[in-house]
């Protein structure tokens, strides 16, 4: 194939922007790549969202839509393409999927999990609601939709902090995230519990709790891997920096860092606010698409962590999903009218 035209615009665009990013061979072949996937999604009108983990080439250049996982949620929810092709791990697309369940949505990999997400089962909410009788259940999006399913209203990293305020309880069962669940907890004046997991130590149902979240101990496994050493060090070589947590990260971490947000939330965070450098305590890729946007921003981040699900994530592998129309999400029919009560009353929630 000749290296002109179309090839050639969208190679020296993508030059442009992250030539300082990625080598010149690799960015040719992306281009190739970006070309076939632009015009084969024209052909099938499909939509492709792509959450800001994906690397710069696939997040720049072919995502239609942009954004963290809230975002995201409600670019699904308004869309009228007939296929959604989902750049991000295997909770989202099935997200995207109990938002429209009439519509196609393909992710381009089997392989994009989450740590979170596989911590919990449907089983361990039914036996938490049977032991918290009442007690509504918050549940973090990055979950699977049975687990969604058995849940009053779910919540994402950007709006975690109004979804528990809309609901006025003393207590929640707040799940999986054991760091989110602190770090939220925090922000709402309530304080984290564990539920005994030892069966000859479970007591009856109890209803006398006060101000507290149940929480679980599922990790974020790239989030769990920042310390408040990382940004003492990082402080000491540059003491102008701002830190920027996600709220994944401990909640050391987040006490110890700047600002704590979403991922869209710290994107927003470099473009308004001048600082002589950032460090983002989040996945690295992101801190590429930062730069790859913004050549003036100094962004540090550490970049031995990275997502192995959301890097499952290729450009070949979403021309195979649009050529191929695979891989389909399914959910099931029932699990869909659950969890879509719990997506949509979060959705509801301005
Ligand atoms: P955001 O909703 O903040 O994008 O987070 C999603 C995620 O998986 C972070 O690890
Ligand atoms: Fe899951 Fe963490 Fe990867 Fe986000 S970064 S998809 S929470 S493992």
């Amino acid at each position: 194939m000749g290296f002109d035209g179309p090839y050639a615009d969208t190679f020296e665009r993508m030059q442009e922007m992250m030539g300082d990013l990625v080598p010149e061979f690799e960015l040719r072949e992306k281009a190739e790549l970006v070309v076939q996937i632009n015009r084969l999604k024209k052909e099938r009108k499909a939509l492709i969202l792509g959450h800001n983990y994906m690397e710069p080439a696939l997040f720049h250049t072919v995502a239609d839509v942009t954004g963290d996982s809230l975002e995201l949620c409600r670019q699904a929810a308004r869309t009228d393409a007939e296929i959604l092709v989902f750049c991000g791990v295997e909770f989202m697309a099935e997200t995207a999927k109990i938002i429209n369940p009439t519509r196609t949505v393909l992710i381009p990999s089997q392989k994009a999990g989450c740590s979170l997400a596989s911590s919990i089962t449907a089983a361990d909410v039914r036996e938490l609601k049977r032991r918290y009788p009442g007690v509504p259940v918050v549940t973090y999006i990055n979950s699977y939709a049975d687990v969604k399913a058995e849940t009053d209203i779910c919540c994402t990293s950007g709006n975690a902090v109004a979804v528990v305020e809309s609901l006025g309880t003393d207590s929640v069962i707040f799940i999986p995230d054991e760091y989110l669940a602190a770090n939220v907890a925090r922000e709402t004046g309530k304080h984290v519990i564990f539920p005994e997991t030892d069966p000859r130590k479970i007591q009856a149902p109890s209803t006398v709790i006060d101000k507290v979240f149940v929480g679980w101990h599922g990790k974020c496994e790239v989030h769990e891997k920042f310390t408040t050493e990382d940004i003492a060090r990082v402080r000491l070589q540059f003491p102008d920096v701002v830190v920027l947590a996600h709220p994944e990260c401990s909640p050391e971490v987040t006490a110890a860092a700047d600002f704590t947000g979403s991922t869209s939330a710290m994107i927003k965070y470099v473009d308004k606010v001048n600082a002589p450098h950032y460090l983002l305590l989040t996945e690295c890729a992101m801190g590429d698409n930062i730069i790859a946007a913004h050549k003036d921003r100094d962004i540090l981040r550490l970049c031995s962590v990275r997502c192995p699900h959301m890097q499952q994530i290729t450009l070949q592998d979403t021309l195979a999903a649009l050529q191929l129309l695979r891989y389909k999400v399914d959910v099931p029919a029932d699990i869909i009218v659950k969890a879509k009560r719990a997506i949509d009353r979060m959705l509801a929630i301005g």
